[in-house]
């Protein structure tokens, strides 16, 4: 696990806050920083409950902190109560913050809806009182299909009122990638719209969902709620499906909130794991709400006149607690966005930033990678050709960011003054565990610098023995946080197996990425995953899911799937396929590709397609029979294969499997 070139060349570029980012920020200087890890370390359940005593609002205070008497699912505040929805919106209407503005939405086609505080209130109370009326209730799993919009927000505040557990099924995802999860969740309503608007497109979204109910295995789903968006003509059950606005325009605008126990899951996320079926991690509700706002407030610094913008779609975790719930219970301005970055043109973020006056914003590596691209080749979409100057804290997450980008996102888009907080955090841990202090941490570009307040990560061998700084190992947490995972939804052990394993005897939380912490400061920078899963984009794969996708397809024997590294998407997809009949060459091979990609994306959807096919009369085997990866990682990277292959079975298929041809 050796740091790339790149990395080292700029480790000894070192990037200071001013002196006004460290007077003004919640985390002041590296001496706030370190005041907050001391108080941690001294005690370190007195330290989450002050916060929680002072970031959260409980109906009923909890006496309990961390519980670890099941160790490894883990309590936290157990006996209080509380409600998400109540923390962010009554909380802040109740404090004065009714008429300002909670949501600015702009859609794909630029048309801009401010929704207040008090109107969220009144829209969620109104769908949370339908969904009840429709028999939804506390501890129902309820699947939501939507495309970015505010009726995404509200529904899944709205879950969160009346103690649903929702689980967002992202809008990219194919038919059986939605009837899978819902299968799993035993979810009982499903809320969809009719279609979606991305750059300038009208796509369908119900239609889909029909796909997945005609499926099979979606009889638990009594009601389908469907929000009209695009318009489209779209099928109508009758019994089944309710439009939105129907189901609303008679409810009460007031909805007493469900109180339920800090455990109580507030949502299911499904996220790809290296074996087998996408797993549901499962939230909870105190110690979740908790780390989004411990989040907000410390890694974004953020203030009453702040507006903040988080570019991810609702889909993904970085949706659910940087649009939906931490900016919301922090009574923060923020922006949701339907489009994307590239329409009508590449300067469309920017853009968003000058007309809304964006003073934090948080996106992903791989879309400042394709937007330094598309300003290389068009200078009028260079976000220099905008006014950002409202801009204070940038932000990245989702994938390593390799030093050019941060530099390009910092001279650029921040007018080299705004202090990048490069996240690390997975859908897990619910929220940050690896980040700079704006007004705190000296920033080290491609380096997530140092742990969250509290948060207790380390680098360790095969052994869970910590390693010293400088020695490249495998990514863990000592403690269990707030916001953690508290389960994988209807299968204990494969939580257990996932990320307690008995080889660290069951106490360290496994990440399943390496790290490397650097000689001097201690800074971590994160190496890639250990394990078969990919991030496309920022988009979590395993190549399980892809390679079975592959095999379904009737043409296929045998498919490997592997990760390439890629200028843009940081990871490209690789598969390695065997078909059977035979080997296909030149154009019938390039039909082939085309159909395989296809059917990769109706499977599972567009993002998972791979970027290169190749075809081989068989896979790299040992004599055993076990698929040799690492040899596929290095013909998916053009490398010459150097190591002995003499234990392969067949050594003579190499050649035919280094051929790229898409
Ligand atoms: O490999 C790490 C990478 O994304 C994985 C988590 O993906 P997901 O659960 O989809 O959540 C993404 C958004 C929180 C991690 O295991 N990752 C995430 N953030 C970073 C990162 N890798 C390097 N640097 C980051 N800042």
């Amino acid at each position: 696990m050796n740091m790339s070139n790149e990395q080292q060349q700029t480790r000894a570029r070192i990037y200071k806050p001013s002196e006004e980012m460290v007077k003004n920020a919640a985390v002041s200087g590296m001496e706030g920083y370190l005041a907050l890890c001391k108080e941690a370390e001294d005690n370190y359940e007195g330290f989450w409950a002050r916060h929680a005593r002072e970031l959260v609002e409980w109906k009923k205070p909890f006496t309990q902190v961390l519980d670890e008497s099941d160790a490894p699912f883990f309590k936290w505040f157990a006996d209080g109560q509380l409600n998400v929805s109540y923390n962010c919106l009554d909380r802040n209407v109740n404090n004065g913050l009714g008429d300002k503005v909670a949501i600015i939405f702009e859609a794909d086609s630029g048309e801009v809806t401010r929704v207040t505080y008090k109107d969220l209130l009144v829209r969620v109370s109104r769908f949370a009182n339908a969904l009840r009326g429709m028999g939804v209730k506390k501890g129902d799993r309820v699947v939501i299909y939507l495309p970015m919009s505010i009726e995404g927000v509200v529904a899944m505040q709205a879950c969160a009122r009346i103690g649903a557990t929702h689980s967002i099924v992202f809008g990219g995802f194919s038919a059986q990638a939605l009837r899978d999860r819902i299968n799993d969740a035993g979810a009982v309503a499903l809320i969809t719209s009719d279609g979606q608007h991305r750059g300038g497109k009208a796509l369908p979204l119900k239609p889909i969902a029909d796909e997945a109910l005609a499926m099979g295995g979606c009889e638990s789903i009594r009601n389908v709620i469907v929000v009209k968006r695009t318009g489209a003509e779209v099928a109508m059950d009758k019994g089944r499906d309710q439009w939105f606005d129907d189901v609303c325009a008679t409810q009460s605008e007031t909805c007493e909130p469900e109180w339920v126990d800090a455990e109580h899951p507030l949502f299911l996320l499904y996220t790809s794991g290296s074996t087998g079926k996408p797993k549901g991690v499962q939230h909870s509700t105190g110690g979740y709400l908790l780390h989004a706002i411990m989040s907000m407030k410390y890694t974004f610094d953020i203030k009453p006149d702040d507006v903040f913008w988080c570019t991810a779609d609702i889909g993904w975790v970085t949706g659910h607690t940087f649009i939906t719930y931490g900016p919301l219970a922090c009574g923060t301005t923020e922006i949701v966005f339907e489009g994307v970055p590239t329409y009508p043109d590449a300067g469309r973020f920017w853009k968003m930033i000058q007309d809304h006056k964006v003073t934090v914003f948080y996106t992903a590596p791989t879309a400042i990678r394709s937007l330094i691209k598309a300003a290389d080749n068009n200078p009028a979409v260079h976000p220099k050709k905008y006014d950002l100057s409202s801009l204070r804290i940038l932000g990245s997450v989702g994938e390593p960011i390799n030093p050019a980008a941060w530099e390009w996102y910092y001279e650029n888009v921040g007018a080299s003054r705004c202090p990048i907080v490069d996240t690390f955090w997975q859908t897990e841990t619910g929220a940050h565990m690896i980040t700079p202090m704006p007004g705190a941490t000296p920033l080290v570009p491609g380096s997530c610098t140092l742990p969250f307040p509290g948060i207790q990560a380390a680098v360790v061998d095969e052994t869970g023995t910590e390693l010293p700084n400088g020695q490249g190992g495998i990514l863990v947490v000592k403690r269990p946080w707030p916001s953690m995972i508290r389960a994988v939804w209807g299968d204990p052990e494969r939580y257990k197996k996932s990320y307690y394993p008995d080889d660290f005897k069951g106490q360290l939380y496994l990440a399943g990425d390496g790290a490397i912490r650097d000689k001097d400061t201690g800074y971590f920078t994160i190496t890639g995953r250990i394990d078969d899963v990919l991030n496309v984009s920022g988009h979590r794969m395993g190549t399980m899911e892809i390679e079975s996708a592959l095999v379904a397809h009737e043409k296929v024997a045998e498919a490997a799937v592997v990760g390439r590294p890629d200028d843009v998407t940081g990871e490209a997809v690789v598969a390695f396929v065997v078909l059977k009949g035979e080997r296909p060459t030149g154009e019938q091979a390039k039909a082939v590709i085309k159909e395989l990609q296809n059917w990769v994306g109706h499977e599972i959807g567009p993002i998972a397609k791979p970027k290169d096919i190749r075809f081989g009369e068989n896979l790299p085997k040992t004599r055993s029979g076990k698929i040799m990866r690492r040899l596929l990682r290095q013909l998916a990277k053009g490398e010459e294969i150097t190591q002995d292959t003499s234990t392969l079975e067949n050594p003579a298929i190499l050649d035919q499997l280094g051929q790229p041809l898409s």
